[in-house]
Protein backbone atom coordinates (compact mmCIF):
# COMPACT_ATOMS: atom_id res chain seq x y z
CA UNK A 1 0.00 0.00 0.00
CA UNK A 2 1.77 3.50 -1.25
CA UNK A 3 2.01 4.87 2.19
CA UNK A 4 2.29 8.77 1.08
CA UNK A 5 0.85 11.50 -0.69
CA UNK A 6 2.23 14.36 -2.64
CA UNK A 7 1.37 17.78 -3.55
CA UNK A 8 2.48 20.55 -6.25
CA UNK A 9 2.18 23.57 -5.00
CA UNK A 10 2.46 26.37 -8.03
CA UNK A 11 3.22 29.56 -6.18
CA UNK A 12 3.82 33.40 -7.30
CA UNK A 13 7.71 33.13 -7.49
CA UNK A 14 8.38 29.15 -7.11
CA UNK A 15 6.68 25.87 -7.95
CA UNK A 16 7.79 23.19 -5.20
CA UNK A 17 6.46 19.35 -4.59
CA UNK A 18 6.24 17.95 -1.13
CA UNK A 19 5.36 14.60 0.22
CA UNK A 20 3.99 14.15 3.26
CA UNK A 21 3.20 11.18 5.38
CA UNK A 22 -0.17 9.81 7.16
CA UNK A 23 0.04 11.79 10.37
CA UNK A 24 0.88 14.95 7.68
CA UNK A 25 4.45 15.29 8.83
CA UNK A 26 6.84 16.80 5.66
CA UNK A 27 9.02 13.95 4.30
CA UNK A 28 10.50 15.69 1.26
CA UNK A 29 10.74 18.92 -0.61
CA UNK A 30 11.90 20.38 -4.07
CA UNK A 31 11.67 23.88 -5.03
CA UNK A 32 12.74 26.17 -7.86
CA UNK A 33 12.18 29.60 -8.66
CA UNK A 34 10.65 31.05 -12.13
CA UNK A 35 11.23 34.15 -13.21
CA UNK A 36 9.30 37.25 -12.99
CA UNK A 37 8.49 38.98 -16.50
CA UNK A 38 8.33 42.81 -16.08
CA UNK A 39 7.79 44.36 -19.53
CA UNK A 40 6.39 47.92 -18.19
CA UNK A 41 5.11 49.34 -15.11
CA UNK A 42 1.78 47.21 -13.57
CA UNK A 43 2.83 44.48 -16.23
CA UNK A 44 3.44 41.24 -14.55
CA UNK A 45 3.91 37.48 -16.61
CA UNK A 46 5.25 34.32 -16.03
CA UNK A 47 6.70 32.18 -18.66
CA UNK A 48 4.04 28.82 -18.70
CA UNK A 49 6.40 26.46 -20.57
CA UNK A 50 9.30 27.67 -17.58
CA UNK A 51 6.65 26.87 -15.23
CA UNK A 52 5.81 23.59 -16.72
CA UNK A 53 9.71 22.46 -16.67
CA UNK A 54 10.46 23.35 -13.35
CA UNK A 55 7.28 21.66 -11.73
CA UNK A 56 8.77 18.41 -14.05
CA UNK A 57 11.67 19.43 -11.97
CA UNK A 58 10.74 19.76 -8.55
CA UNK A 59 8.59 16.53 -8.84
CA UNK A 60 11.64 14.49 -10.02
CA UNK A 61 14.16 15.46 -7.24
CA UNK A 62 11.73 15.32 -4.18
CA UNK A 63 11.02 11.52 -4.98
CA UNK A 64 14.50 10.69 -5.74
CA UNK A 65 15.85 12.72 -2.58
CA UNK A 66 13.22 11.15 -0.55
CA UNK A 67 14.81 7.57 -1.68
CA UNK A 68 10.97 7.08 -2.38
CA UNK A 69 9.89 5.75 -5.66
CA UNK A 70 6.97 7.32 -7.28
CA UNK A 71 4.62 4.02 -6.93
CA UNK A 72 4.90 5.09 -2.84
CA UNK A 73 2.78 7.90 -3.78
CA UNK A 74 -1.09 7.06 -2.99
CA UNK A 75 -2.48 10.34 -5.07
CA UNK A 76 -1.33 14.12 -5.82
CA UNK A 77 -2.78 17.17 -4.97
CA UNK A 78 -2.50 20.49 -7.05
CA UNK A 79 -2.05 23.65 -5.96
CA UNK A 80 -1.91 27.13 -7.34
CA UNK A 81 -1.22 30.57 -7.36
CA UNK A 82 -4.51 31.66 -8.31
CA UNK A 83 -6.15 33.98 -11.07
CA UNK A 84 -3.01 33.85 -13.59
CA UNK A 85 -4.21 33.20 -16.49
CA UNK A 86 -3.03 30.48 -19.20
CA UNK A 87 -3.93 30.23 -23.07
CA UNK A 88 -2.61 27.03 -24.92
CA UNK A 89 -3.09 25.10 -28.06
CA UNK A 90 -4.10 21.60 -27.15
CA UNK A 91 -2.94 20.37 -30.02
CA UNK A 92 0.65 21.41 -29.37
CA UNK A 93 0.37 22.58 -25.74
CA UNK A 94 1.95 25.06 -27.19
CA UNK A 95 0.84 29.14 -24.98
CA UNK A 96 -0.49 31.83 -26.98
CA UNK A 97 1.19 34.52 -24.61
CA UNK A 98 2.80 34.25 -21.53
CA UNK A 99 1.08 33.74 -18.40
CA UNK A 100 -0.69 37.22 -17.39
CA UNK A 101 0.11 36.74 -13.60
CA UNK A 102 -2.56 37.87 -10.70
CA UNK A 103 -0.94 41.41 -9.78
CA UNK A 104 -0.98 42.43 -13.10
CA UNK A 105 -2.87 45.70 -13.76
CA UNK A 106 -2.94 46.08 -17.50
CA UNK A 107 -7.00 45.34 -17.42
CA UNK A 108 -7.60 48.29 -15.52
CA UNK A 109 -9.67 50.07 -18.14
CA UNK A 110 -11.64 46.91 -18.61
CA UNK A 111 -12.38 46.44 -14.79
CA UNK A 112 -13.53 50.28 -15.05
CA UNK A 113 -15.72 50.18 -18.29
CA UNK A 114 -17.57 46.96 -16.51
CA UNK A 115 -18.43 48.90 -13.30
CA UNK A 116 -18.70 51.92 -15.97
CA UNK A 117 -21.20 50.29 -17.97
CA UNK A 118 -23.51 48.62 -15.31
CA UNK A 119 -21.78 45.01 -15.13
CA UNK A 120 -20.44 45.54 -11.55
CA UNK A 121 -23.59 44.74 -9.48
CA UNK A 122 -24.31 41.32 -11.96
CA UNK A 123 -20.75 40.14 -11.45
CA UNK A 124 -20.70 41.15 -7.67
CA UNK A 125 -24.02 38.98 -7.12
CA UNK A 126 -23.36 36.02 -9.39
CA UNK A 127 -19.36 35.74 -8.65
CA UNK A 128 -18.95 37.45 -5.63
CA UNK A 129 -16.21 39.64 -6.70
CA UNK A 130 -15.88 43.57 -7.86
CA UNK A 131 -14.81 44.10 -11.41
CA UNK A 132 -10.73 44.19 -10.59
CA UNK A 133 -7.59 43.48 -12.53
CA UNK A 134 -7.17 40.95 -10.07
CA UNK A 135 -9.29 38.40 -11.21
CA UNK A 136 -8.90 35.98 -14.73
CA UNK A 137 -12.16 37.00 -16.75
CA UNK A 138 -10.40 40.13 -17.57
CA UNK A 139 -7.08 38.95 -18.53
CA UNK A 140 -8.97 36.70 -20.47
CA UNK A 141 -10.73 39.54 -21.96
CA UNK A 142 -7.78 41.55 -22.81
CA UNK A 143 -5.74 38.11 -24.49
CA UNK A 144 -8.40 37.56 -26.76
CA UNK A 145 -8.29 41.19 -28.03
CA UNK A 146 -4.73 41.43 -28.18
CA UNK A 147 -3.66 38.30 -29.26
CA UNK A 148 -3.96 37.94 -33.22
CA UNK A 149 -6.59 35.24 -33.68
CA UNK A 150 -6.80 34.00 -30.54
CA UNK A 151 -10.72 34.62 -30.58
CA UNK A 152 -11.07 32.25 -33.83
CA UNK A 153 -8.85 29.77 -32.62
CA UNK A 154 -10.86 29.38 -29.40
CA UNK A 155 -14.02 29.16 -31.29
CA UNK A 156 -12.70 26.21 -33.11
CA UNK A 157 -10.98 24.36 -30.17
CA UNK A 158 -7.96 25.57 -30.65
CA UNK A 159 -7.32 27.50 -27.75
CA UNK A 160 -7.84 26.99 -24.65
CA UNK A 161 -8.01 28.45 -20.85
CA UNK A 162 -6.76 27.76 -17.39
CA UNK A 163 -5.42 29.07 -14.39
CA UNK A 164 -2.00 27.33 -13.36
CA UNK A 165 -3.62 24.53 -11.83
CA UNK A 166 -5.59 23.39 -15.17
CA UNK A 167 -2.00 24.42 -17.14
CA UNK A 168 0.17 21.95 -15.08
CA UNK A 169 -2.81 19.24 -14.71
CA UNK A 170 -3.19 19.14 -18.48
CA UNK A 171 0.28 19.06 -18.93
CA UNK A 172 1.21 15.97 -16.44
CA UNK A 173 -1.84 13.68 -17.23
CA UNK A 174 -0.70 13.47 -21.05
CA UNK A 175 -0.61 17.00 -22.20
CA UNK A 176 -1.59 16.70 -25.92
CA UNK A 177 -1.58 13.29 -25.87
CA UNK A 178 -5.06 13.27 -23.91
CA UNK A 179 -4.04 15.54 -20.84
CA UNK A 180 -7.23 16.26 -18.76
CA UNK A 181 -8.63 19.85 -18.95
CA UNK A 182 -10.22 20.48 -15.99
CA UNK A 183 -10.20 22.87 -12.41
CA UNK A 184 -11.82 22.94 -9.46
CA UNK A 185 -14.96 25.21 -8.14
CA UNK A 186 -12.34 26.78 -5.83
CA UNK A 187 -10.07 28.12 -8.55
CA UNK A 188 -12.71 28.68 -11.04
CA UNK A 189 -14.62 31.30 -8.61
CA UNK A 190 -11.30 33.39 -9.32
CA UNK A 191 -12.73 34.14 -12.86
CA UNK A 192 -15.83 36.49 -12.65
CA UNK A 193 -17.02 33.45 -14.95
CA UNK A 194 -18.28 30.90 -12.55
CA UNK A 195 -21.43 31.59 -10.56
CA UNK A 196 -21.33 31.13 -7.58
CA UNK A 197 -24.56 28.80 -6.64
CA UNK A 198 -24.38 26.82 -9.73
CA UNK A 199 -21.21 26.40 -9.27
CA UNK A 200 -20.71 26.02 -13.26
CA UNK A 201 -19.65 28.84 -15.99
CA UNK A 202 -22.45 31.09 -16.21
CA UNK A 203 -23.57 32.41 -19.65
CA UNK A 204 -24.53 35.71 -18.66
CA UNK A 205 -21.06 36.59 -17.23
CA UNK A 206 -19.04 34.36 -20.24
CA UNK A 207 -21.42 36.83 -22.19
CA UNK A 208 -19.86 39.85 -20.35
CA UNK A 209 -16.45 39.12 -20.71
CA UNK A 210 -17.08 37.46 -24.54
CA UNK A 211 -15.59 34.33 -23.50
CA UNK A 212 -16.74 31.35 -25.14
CA UNK A 213 -17.63 28.20 -23.29
CA UNK A 214 -15.37 26.01 -25.24
CA UNK A 215 -12.43 26.99 -23.92
CA UNK A 216 -13.02 26.59 -20.09
CA UNK A 217 -11.73 23.60 -18.11
CA UNK A 218 -14.56 21.11 -16.82
CA UNK A 219 -15.66 22.29 -13.20
CA UNK A 220 -15.07 19.57 -10.35
CA UNK A 221 -15.04 19.37 -6.37
CA UNK A 222 -11.46 20.46 -5.25
CA UNK A 223 -11.51 16.42 -3.93
CA UNK A 224 -12.63 13.91 -6.38
CA UNK A 225 -11.41 10.32 -6.91
CA UNK A 226 -11.82 10.39 -10.67
CA UNK A 227 -12.36 13.53 -12.44
CA UNK A 228 -8.56 14.89 -12.55
CA UNK A 229 -7.28 11.61 -14.00
CA UNK A 230 -3.40 9.93 -14.05
CA UNK A 231 -0.09 11.25 -14.24
CA UNK A 232 1.67 10.29 -17.74
CA UNK A 233 3.93 7.40 -17.67
CA UNK A 234 6.41 8.84 -18.85
CA UNK A 235 8.57 12.61 -17.07
CA UNK A 236 8.39 13.43 -14.38
CA UNK A 237 7.20 10.33 -12.72
CA UNK A 238 7.33 7.70 -15.06
CA UNK A 239 4.45 6.56 -13.01
CA UNK A 240 0.28 6.40 -13.34
CA UNK A 241 -0.29 8.41 -10.08
CA UNK A 242 -4.14 9.69 -9.19
CA UNK A 243 -4.61 13.30 -9.41
CA UNK A 244 -7.65 13.07 -6.79
CA UNK A 245 -7.11 16.88 -5.32
CA UNK A 246 -6.75 20.16 -6.78
CA UNK A 247 -7.33 23.61 -5.34
CA UNK A 248 -6.36 26.98 -4.84
CA UNK A 249 -3.45 27.89 -2.41
CA UNK A 250 -5.22 30.12 -0.39
CA UNK A 251 -8.03 27.19 -0.27
CA UNK A 252 -5.63 24.48 0.40
CA UNK A 253 -4.09 26.50 3.09
CA UNK A 254 -7.72 26.92 4.37
CA UNK A 255 -8.07 22.95 4.15
CA UNK A 256 -4.27 22.69 5.74
CA UNK A 257 -4.46 24.69 8.65
CA UNK A 258 -7.78 22.54 9.35
CA UNK A 259 -10.17 25.67 8.90
CA UNK A 260 -13.31 23.33 8.21
CA UNK A 261 -15.95 24.87 10.85
CA UNK A 262 -17.81 28.58 10.27
CA UNK A 263 -15.90 30.99 12.06
CA UNK A 264 -12.54 29.46 11.87
CA UNK A 265 -9.90 31.64 9.84
CA UNK A 266 -6.31 31.45 8.49
CA UNK A 267 -3.84 34.16 7.46
CA UNK A 268 -1.49 33.08 4.65
CA UNK A 269 2.23 35.27 4.19
CA UNK A 270 2.99 35.03 0.72
CA UNK A 271 4.15 37.00 -2.16
CA UNK A 272 0.55 38.71 -0.83
CA UNK A 273 -1.57 38.12 1.99
CA UNK A 274 -5.05 36.07 1.83
CA UNK A 275 -7.38 35.63 4.85
CA UNK A 276 -9.85 33.37 4.60
CA UNK A 277 -12.80 33.01 6.68
CA UNK A 278 -14.81 29.66 6.49
CA UNK A 279 -18.32 30.73 6.82
CA UNK A 280 -19.68 27.45 5.82
CA UNK A 281 -22.39 26.23 3.18
CA UNK A 282 -24.00 29.82 3.35
CA UNK A 283 -22.88 32.71 0.76
CA UNK A 284 -22.50 35.61 2.65
CA UNK A 285 -21.91 38.36 0.59
CA UNK A 286 -19.40 40.99 1.94
CA UNK A 287 -20.43 44.82 2.71
CA UNK A 288 -16.96 45.68 3.81
CA UNK A 289 -14.73 44.48 0.52
CA UNK A 290 -14.32 41.35 0.99
CA UNK A 291 -14.89 38.37 -1.55
CA UNK A 292 -17.38 36.18 -1.69
CA UNK A 293 -15.71 32.72 -2.27
CA UNK A 294 -15.49 28.87 -2.47
CA UNK A 295 -13.38 27.60 0.23
CA UNK A 296 -13.14 23.95 -0.90
CA UNK A 297 -15.69 21.40 -2.00
CA UNK A 298 -14.92 17.51 -1.00
CA UNK A 299 -16.57 14.98 -3.30
CA UNK A 300 -20.29 15.17 -3.36
CA UNK A 301 -20.62 17.30 -0.34
CA UNK A 302 -22.06 20.65 -0.50
CA UNK A 303 -19.65 23.87 -1.15
CA UNK A 304 -18.10 25.38 1.85
CA UNK A 305 -17.84 29.12 0.95
CA UNK A 306 -15.52 31.77 2.60
CA UNK A 307 -15.09 35.60 3.00
CA UNK A 308 -11.50 36.34 1.80
CA UNK A 309 -9.05 39.59 2.48
CA UNK A 310 -6.86 39.41 -0.46
CA UNK A 311 -3.63 41.66 -0.21
CA UNK A 312 -1.90 42.24 -2.96
CA UNK A 313 1.82 43.05 -1.82
CA UNK A 314 3.25 41.69 1.74
CA UNK A 315 6.27 39.80 1.25
CA UNK A 316 6.83 41.12 -2.37
CA UNK A 317 7.31 44.57 -0.41
CA UNK A 318 10.33 42.59 1.44
CA UNK A 319 11.72 41.30 -2.34
CA UNK A 320 11.35 44.81 -3.68
CA UNK A 321 13.41 45.89 -1.03
CA UNK A 322 15.67 42.74 -1.71
CA UNK A 323 15.60 43.28 -5.44
CA UNK A 324 14.82 46.63 -6.89
CA UNK A 325 16.37 48.79 -3.50
CA UNK A 326 19.44 46.46 -2.90
CA UNK A 327 19.28 47.09 0.88
CA UNK A 328 18.98 43.41 1.40
CA UNK A 329 20.43 40.45 0.55
CA UNK A 330 17.62 38.14 1.66
CA UNK A 331 14.17 38.30 2.32
CA UNK A 332 14.94 37.13 6.01
CA UNK A 333 17.95 39.86 6.52
CA UNK A 334 14.85 42.45 6.75
CA UNK A 335 14.13 41.10 10.32
CA UNK A 336 17.61 41.93 11.11
CA UNK A 337 17.94 45.46 9.41
CA UNK A 338 14.30 45.95 11.12
CA UNK A 339 15.77 45.58 14.55
CA UNK A 340 18.62 47.84 14.23
CA UNK A 341 15.61 50.83 15.22
CA UNK A 342 13.24 51.14 17.96
CA UNK A 343 9.86 51.44 15.60
CA UNK A 344 9.78 52.83 12.43
CA UNK A 345 10.24 56.60 13.31
CA UNK A 346 6.67 57.80 12.39
CA UNK A 347 7.17 57.00 8.56
CA UNK A 348 4.97 54.57 7.46
CA UNK A 349 5.21 52.44 3.71
CA UNK A 350 2.09 51.31 1.50
CA UNK A 351 3.09 49.30 -0.87
CA UNK A 352 0.03 49.37 -3.39
CA UNK A 353 2.01 48.42 -6.32
CA UNK A 354 -1.01 46.71 -7.82
CA UNK A 355 -3.27 49.36 -6.86
CA UNK A 356 -5.18 48.15 -3.85
CA UNK A 357 -7.05 45.09 -2.92
CA UNK A 358 -9.24 44.62 -0.22
CA UNK A 359 -10.59 45.99 1.29
CA UNK A 360 -10.44 49.79 -0.62
CA UNK A 361 -10.74 47.72 -4.27
CA UNK A 362 -8.41 51.19 -5.88
CA UNK A 363 -6.53 50.17 -9.24
CA UNK A 364 -6.20 54.18 -9.49
CA UNK A 365 -3.53 53.40 -5.83
CA UNK A 366 0.10 53.64 -6.28
CA UNK A 367 2.98 53.27 -3.22
CA UNK A 368 4.20 55.52 -1.35
CA UNK A 369 6.51 55.77 1.48
CA UNK A 370 5.47 58.71 3.50
CA UNK A 371 6.80 61.29 6.43
CA UNK A 372 10.40 60.71 5.62
CA UNK A 373 13.06 62.92 7.14
CA UNK A 374 16.62 63.30 7.02
CA UNK A 375 16.77 60.99 10.00
CA UNK A 376 15.57 57.94 8.43
CA UNK A 377 17.60 55.02 7.82
CA UNK A 378 17.20 51.98 5.47
CA UNK A 379 16.24 50.50 9.09
CA UNK A 380 13.59 52.58 9.42
CA UNK A 381 12.22 51.52 6.10
CA UNK A 382 12.41 47.59 6.57
CA UNK A 383 10.49 48.03 9.67
CA UNK A 384 8.05 50.21 7.71
CA UNK A 385 7.84 47.44 5.37
CA UNK A 386 6.77 44.60 8.40
CA UNK A 387 4.49 47.10 9.52
CA UNK A 388 2.56 47.69 6.22
CA UNK A 389 2.24 43.76 6.07
CA UNK A 390 0.35 43.58 9.54
CA UNK A 391 -1.51 47.03 8.56
CA UNK A 392 -2.75 45.79 5.47
CA UNK A 393 -4.00 42.46 7.57
CA UNK A 394 -5.93 44.46 10.47
CA UNK A 395 -7.37 46.28 7.27
CA UNK A 396 -8.86 42.70 6.25
CA UNK A 397 -9.57 41.63 10.12
CA UNK A 398 -11.41 44.95 10.78
CA UNK A 399 -13.68 44.22 7.66
CA UNK A 400 -14.25 40.76 8.40
CA UNK A 401 -15.24 41.43 11.61
CA UNK A 402 -17.99 43.75 10.39
CA UNK A 403 -18.90 41.06 7.83
CA UNK A 404 -19.42 38.30 9.89
CA UNK A 405 -19.73 39.72 13.24
CA UNK A 406 -17.06 37.01 14.19
CA UNK A 407 -14.39 38.77 16.60
CA UNK A 408 -10.98 36.34 16.31
CA UNK A 409 -9.64 35.44 19.71
CA UNK A 410 -6.86 34.30 17.68
CA UNK A 411 -5.05 34.98 13.78
CA UNK A 412 -3.47 30.94 13.02
CA UNK A 413 -0.77 31.95 10.52
CA UNK A 414 1.17 30.54 7.75
CA UNK A 415 3.55 30.88 5.30
CA UNK A 416 7.30 32.30 4.64
CA UNK A 417 6.74 35.62 6.16
CA UNK A 418 5.61 33.83 9.63
CA UNK A 419 9.57 32.97 9.99
CA UNK A 420 9.91 36.63 10.80
CA UNK A 421 9.60 36.52 14.50
CA UNK A 422 9.57 40.75 14.94
CA UNK A 423 7.02 40.75 12.14
CA UNK A 424 4.59 38.27 13.67
CA UNK A 425 5.18 39.98 17.02
CA UNK A 426 3.80 43.52 15.56
CA UNK A 427 1.09 41.50 13.88
CA UNK A 428 0.13 40.39 17.58
CA UNK A 429 0.48 44.13 18.66
CA UNK A 430 -1.09 45.93 15.75
CA UNK A 431 -4.13 43.71 15.84
CA UNK A 432 -4.40 43.11 19.41
CA UNK A 433 -4.89 39.08 19.42
CA UNK A 434 -2.26 36.47 20.02
CA UNK A 435 -1.04 34.90 16.57
CA UNK A 436 -0.24 31.57 16.37
CA UNK A 437 1.79 29.39 14.01
CA UNK A 438 1.51 25.72 13.20
CA UNK A 439 4.37 23.15 13.56
CA UNK A 440 3.75 22.04 9.38
CA UNK A 441 4.27 25.64 8.02
CA UNK A 442 3.74 24.78 4.62
CA UNK A 443 0.11 24.32 5.06
CA UNK A 444 -0.61 25.30 1.41
CA UNK A 445 1.24 21.93 0.04
CA UNK A 446 -0.48 20.29 3.05
CA UNK A 447 -3.99 20.86 2.28
CA UNK A 448 -3.29 20.11 -1.19
CA UNK A 449 -1.93 16.93 0.03
CA UNK A 450 -5.25 16.94 2.27
CA UNK A 451 -7.68 17.09 -0.49
CA UNK A 452 -6.25 14.42 -2.13
CA UNK A 453 -5.67 12.05 0.34
CA UNK A 454 -9.33 12.52 1.45
CA UNK A 455 -10.61 11.36 -2.34
CA UNK A 456 -8.72 8.15 -2.58
CA UNK A 457 -9.51 7.21 1.63
CA UNK A 458 -5.74 7.72 2.10
CA UNK A 459 -7.43 10.08 5.36
CA UNK A 460 -10.76 9.02 6.61
CA UNK A 461 -12.05 12.29 7.17
CA UNK A 462 -11.50 16.42 8.86
CA UNK A 463 -11.83 14.95 12.49
CA UNK A 464 -8.74 13.20 11.42
CA UNK A 465 -6.98 16.38 9.85
CA UNK A 466 -7.70 18.02 12.72
CA UNK A 467 -5.51 15.80 15.01
CA UNK A 468 -2.66 16.66 13.15
CA UNK A 469 -2.86 20.18 13.87
CA UNK A 470 -0.20 21.55 16.48
CA UNK A 471 1.08 25.03 17.45
CA UNK A 472 4.74 25.36 17.39
CA UNK A 473 4.87 29.26 18.33
CA UNK A 474 2.08 32.02 19.52
CA UNK A 475 3.16 35.90 19.96
CA UNK A 476 0.97 37.62 22.43
CA UNK A 477 -0.12 41.77 21.54
CA UNK A 478 2.45 43.80 24.16
CA UNK A 479 1.18 47.36 22.82
CA UNK A 480 -1.12 49.52 24.59
CA UNK A 481 -4.28 50.38 23.28
CA UNK A 482 -3.25 53.87 22.24
CA UNK A 483 -0.25 53.09 20.98
CA UNK A 484 -2.16 49.99 18.41
CA UNK A 485 -4.94 53.28 17.76
CA UNK A 486 -2.59 55.89 17.31
CA UNK A 487 -0.44 53.67 14.74
CA UNK A 488 -3.58 52.55 12.88
CA UNK A 489 -4.58 55.96 12.98
CA UNK A 490 -1.18 56.96 11.21
CA UNK A 491 -1.68 54.14 8.48
CA UNK A 492 -5.27 55.21 7.12
CA UNK A 493 -3.71 58.78 6.93
CA UNK A 494 -1.12 57.53 4.64
CA UNK A 495 -3.67 55.28 2.63
CA UNK A 496 -5.30 57.94 2.11
CA UNK A 497 -2.32 59.90 0.39
CA UNK A 498 -2.03 56.87 -1.82
CA UNK A 499 -5.53 56.70 -3.40
CA UNK A 500 -6.32 58.65 -7.05
CA UNK A 501 -2.80 58.16 -8.48
CA UNK A 502 -3.18 57.18 -11.70
CA UNK A 503 -6.16 57.42 -14.18
CA UNK A 504 -7.89 54.28 -14.82
O1 LIG B 1 -4.54 35.13 -5.45
C1 LIG B 1 -3.16 35.02 -5.61
C2 LIG B 1 -2.61 33.97 -4.69
O2 LIG B 1 -3.23 32.75 -4.94
C3 LIG B 1 -1.09 33.89 -4.84
O3 LIG B 1 -0.52 33.31 -3.75
O4 LIG B 1 1.30 32.45 -2.36
O5 LIG B 1 1.57 32.43 -4.82
O6 LIG B 1 1.62 34.57 -3.60
P1 LIG B 1 1.09 33.18 -3.62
Amino acid sequence: MPEFVGAVDQGTTSSRFMIFDHDGNEVARHQLEHAQILPRPGWVEHDPVEIWERTNNVMQNAVRTSGLDASDLAAIGITNQRETTVVWDPRTGRPYYNAIVWQDTRTDSIAAALERDGHGEVIRRKAGLPPATYFSGGKLKWLLENVDGLRQAAEQGHAVFGNTDSWVLWNLTGGPDGGVHATDVTNASRTMLMNLETLDWDDELLEIFGVPRAMLPRIHSSSHPEAFGRTRTSRPLRTAVPVTGVLGDQHAATVGQVCFLPGEAKNTYGTGNFLVLNTGTELVRSQHGLLTTVAYRFGDEPAVYALEGSIAVTGSAVQWLRDQLKIIKHAAESEWLARTVEDSGGIYFVPAFSGLFAPYWRSDARGAIVGLARYHTDGHLARAALEAICYQSRDVVDAMEQDSGVRLDVLKVDGGVTANDLCMQIQADVLGVPVSRPVVAETTALGAAYAAGLATGFWQDTDELRSHWQESKRWEPQWSEEQREEGYAGWRRAVERTLDWVKV
